[in-house]
């Protein structure tokens, strides 16, 4: 049988990445992306084609012979969501409008959209996909727009549209600026769990494996519905605190400290059950005393680089004007 031919935008970064090296052999991969955070060398042969572009440039020639959209390529979290609200508007909505009108001229049977949990906020009782949003960032309100957008503007395929959880786990193309993998290396790097909050907040989370697997079940399954899904497991909304513990527990590090309730306001509990009848049978693999064990594992070979923190990484090439103010490579 011919493989599924699928187009996945930003495909070198985190989760994109993790796709990649998981199914490679089971998909025909397109990745597209700008790079502004490196390509992982050991994906280039696993890539069927790669093309280095930005999402806004993207054109009707990118869709051609694809089957399905996996579109991750944004500017992928709250702070760097604030750098500039211009670019982020432009990069993550207009970039992901432009995507949708041309997936409407295209042959594509599936489009499927990460989004984010950030949508809910604050909330104090567990968030549904029927609760009202509060989105309180620029990233987050991003989200928010795109969904709407999607839902109303897509045309003739299906759509799958997927609100996760803050994601953990150990990626090729790994990121330091997410709370389960920040905490497990400062752990070990400096002997110390240093929690800058007071640790209150909650924060619904989900390992990337498991995200990969739920993209796969939705590429494996037809209908013709629209979807929309939080993405994570009932089990897993804790606080910032609850994850110092279980990683002082694991690691037998009591170094521990928190901060003071500082001014950041996001605190969400969401409710999954969703999840689980739209997917009959989907059993998640890692909860977060595993990928605490996984990240240990890897982070023994792994070293620090400056786009491992995605925002540093931004500042960087400004600051060195290999990007401009837009965010366009000089
Ligand atoms: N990681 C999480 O915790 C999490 C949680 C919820 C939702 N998401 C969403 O999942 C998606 C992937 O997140 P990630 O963690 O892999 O982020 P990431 O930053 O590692 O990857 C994003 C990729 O998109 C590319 N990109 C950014 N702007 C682009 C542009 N203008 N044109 C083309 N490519 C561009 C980057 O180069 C990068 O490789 C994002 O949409 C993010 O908002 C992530």
């Amino acid at each position: 049988m011919n493989k599924k031919r699928i187009l996945l935008t930003g495909g070198f970064g985190y989760i994109g990445s993790t796709f990649i090296e998981r199914y490679f052999n089971k998909y025909s991969i397109t990745a597209l992306d700008v790079n502004f955070f490196g390509y992982p060398k050991k994906l280039k042969s696993k890539t069927t084609k790669t093309i280095i572009k930005d999402i806004r440039d993207i054109s009707i020639a990118d869709l051609k012979d694809i089957d399905i959209v996996i579109h991750m390529s944004e500017l992928s979290n709250d702070p760097m969501g604030e750098i500039e609200p211009s670019i982020t508007e432009d990069i993550n909505v207009e970039g992901t409008k432009k995507l949708i009108d041309l997936c409407n001229k295209s042959n594509i049977s599936k489009f499927i959209y990460m989004s984010s949990c950030s949508v809910y906020g604050f909330n104090e009782d567990f968030a549904n996909e029927n609760s009202k949003l509060n989105p309180l960032t620029e990233y987050a309100k991003s989200k928010v727009k795109n969904e709407e957008y999607i839902l109303n503007s897509s045309k003739d395929y299906e759509v799958k549209i997927l609100r996760n959880a803050t994601a953990f786990g150990f990626s090729n193309n790994h990121r330091l600026d997410l709370v389960v993998n920040d905490l497990v290396h400062s752990a070990i790097k400096n002997n110390e769990i240093k929690v800058l909050s007071d640790g209150s907040p909650i924060r619904p989370i989900v390992h990337i494996v498991d995200i990969c697997r739920i993209i796969r079940y939705l590429i494996e399954t037809d209908s013709s519905k629209k979807l929309l899904l939080n993405v994570g497991h009932n089990l897993m909304n804790y606080s910032i605190k609850d994850i110092a513990m279980a990683i002082s527990n694991i690691t037998n590090i009591d170094n521990l400290s928190f901060g003071k309730l500082d001014g950041d306001k996001r605190s969400y509990k969401v409710d999954f059950s969703y999840l689980e009848k739209s997917l009959p049978g989907f059993v998640f693999k890692y909860d977060l005393e595993k990928g605490i064990d996984e990240l240990l594992r890897n982070y023994s070979a792994f070293d620090e680089q400056i786009q491992s923190r995605r925002i540093e990484q931004l500042n960087h090439l400004v600051e060195n004007q290999i990007l401009n103010n837009e965010f366009r490579f000089v």
